[in-house]
């Protein structure tokens, strides 16, 4: 039943082989999906490059620019989604970013800019990007974010992403309850820390991951592939009555008191 094939997927935030969206990307591909990638662009062109070959193995049809802090950019990516695949069945929203100054230190210390920077884009992209696919998801679908259990619990050093990831998950159920009524389900994968490009700029990531691997239940953190085996099962019918969850992928570490 594990079968995505004539589903569109639309991924974002894949920036290199380490990203959880490559580790999506790559396992709904193996389901079937025929694959949309956005990337972010930067001035030299440089991640344009860098990311159309990595997932040229996938065959994306679609292949674009996204930056979501430009309404003008989303609006252009969806309209050509629409023209391009006419329909969308998945949505994989998974990026944030905060100043690296934010993420470690006194939470107290946050500034006004980088409070807002933080959460445009780690929080209200879910909003506008859900909003922008939603009148081309017309035969129902999945829409998948993800998040942390810094947005649940204080985790050293996560301060101002641990805010951007509760209004997040409070979004996907806003979403879902929204959405529903389409048959489109909005869910949240928690994954356990994982080394990435962004998970980098948490202040002490390393000792966190020594951390989980020293008392999770399975004594070790997750990879993406683990985390691309969830979303392929959320964006598919064995998960048809599943919404508005937030789904840990952390190796059992949220179960544990001490
Ligand atoms: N790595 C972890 O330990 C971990 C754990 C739980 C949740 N997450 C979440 O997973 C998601 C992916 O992060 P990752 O760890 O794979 O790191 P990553 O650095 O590979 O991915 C982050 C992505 O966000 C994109 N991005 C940043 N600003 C953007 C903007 N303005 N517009 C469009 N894209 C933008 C980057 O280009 C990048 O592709 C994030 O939401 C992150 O919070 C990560």
């Amino acid at each position: 039943m594990l079968n995505l094939s004539g589903k569109n997927a639309l991924v974002t935030g894949i920036a290199n082989s380490r990203s959880i969206a490559w580790g999506i990307a790559q396992q709904l591909h193996a389901a079937g999906a025929n694959i949309g990638i956005t990337y972010l662009p930067d001035e030299k062109g440089k991640m344009e490059r860098k990311v159309e070959e990595l997932v040229a193995p996938l065959n994306p049809s679609i292949y674009l620019p996204l930056n979501v802090q430009d309404d003008a950019q989303i609006d252009r990516t969806f309209a050509e989604v629409g023209e391009k695949w006419g329909r969308v069945d998945i949505l994989i929203h998974c990026l944030a970013f905060a100043n690296k100054e934010d993420l470690s230190g006194d939470f107290s210390k946050t500034s006004r800019a980088g409070f807002a920077q933080a959460l445009d884009i780690s929080t209200y992209s879910l909003n506008r990007l859900a909003g922008a696919a939603k009148p081309l998801m017309t035969q129902g679908g999945s829409i998948i974010t993800l998040t942390y259990l810094g947005g649940v619990k204080v985790i050293p050093n996560y301060n101002v992403m641990g805010i951007a990831k509760a209004g997040l998950e409070m979004s996907v159920r806003y979403l879902a309850a929204e959405f529903g009524s389409q048959n489109v389900r909005v869910n949240g994968i928690s994954a356990g820390p994982i080394r990435t490009l962004a998970s980098s700029a948490v202040g002490g990531i390393l000792d966190m991951i020594h951390h989980v691997e020293e008392v999770a239940p399975l004594r070790r953190t997750v990879t993406q592939t683990e985390v691309g085996n969830t979303a392929a099962f959320l964006a598919s019918d064995l998960a048809s009555g599943i919404t508005g969850q937030i789904i840990y992928v952390d190796a059992g570490y949220e179960t544990v008191g001490m």
